[in-house]
């Protein structure tokens, strides 16, 4: 079960969460989450005029951030899935497990991949290399956060993205601690 508490500090009041002996303090609250979102969408309905992107949304993190930013793209544009998992508890095992495949013929399509967060960068590194391989006339890369002091492959900086923030953990906003937490509107660092 969640515990939910607003603590007092010196200079403001905060939204702790409490979860399997876990602390975690909102720090992208939901109306901040829509905002960048929205202009992130912009950007690319600006660079891709004219064009029809195949955007690939990345399951299970990236279902919410594809949702609200599919609502802002005004591109005709197809949606595809994938599911992968890198993730157990609040660390990478530094393997990528695709347990969905693309179902779809990338050959000569402007690939838009959608992730939740870009952390070591090994998931969009080996996925983005693989779309390539399959004939994408282009593979851009949108994820909602980055944690840039974790990359550690300097070819996948997302292109379009919501924020750039610590390389702590973190769960909401379809990110997760071991499948919960996913439903969170806005998002929670562990503190
Ligand atoms: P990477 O391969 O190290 O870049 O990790 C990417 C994947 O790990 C993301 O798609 C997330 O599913 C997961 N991930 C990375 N950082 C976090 C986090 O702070 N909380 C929850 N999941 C994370």
């Amino acid at each position: 079960m969640w515990r939910f508490l607003i603590i007092e500090f010196q200079t403001h009041f905060s939204l702790m969460l409490e979860y399997e002996g876990l602390c975690f303090e909102e720090s992208i609250s939901a109306a901040k989450i829509e905002q960048e979102v929205t202009r992130v969408a912009n950007e690319i309905n600006a660079d891709y005029a004219g064009r029809e992107p195949l955007f690939v949304c990345v399951l299970n993190g990236a279902f919410m951030y594809a949702s609200d930013l599919m609502k802002h793209i005004s591109l005709p544009c197809e949606i595809t899935f994938v599911r992968m998992k890198s993730y157990e508890g609040t660390e990478t095992t530094g393997k990528v497990n695709m347990l969905i495949p693309l179902q779809v013929d990338v050959k000569d399509r402007d690939v838009i991949v959608i992730e939740d967060i870009v952390d070591t960068g090994i998931t969009m590194h080996a996925f983005m290399n693989e779309l390539r391989e399959m004939g994408a006339k282009s593979v851009a890369l949108t994820s909602f956060l980055y944690k840039p002091e974790s990359l550690r492959y300097e070819d996948v900086k997302p292109q379009y993205y919501g924020l750039a923030i610590p390389p702590a953990f973190i769960i909401g906003y379809g990110l997760d601690l071991n499948e919960k937490a996913r439903n969170l509107a806005s998002i929670y660092t562990k503190v």
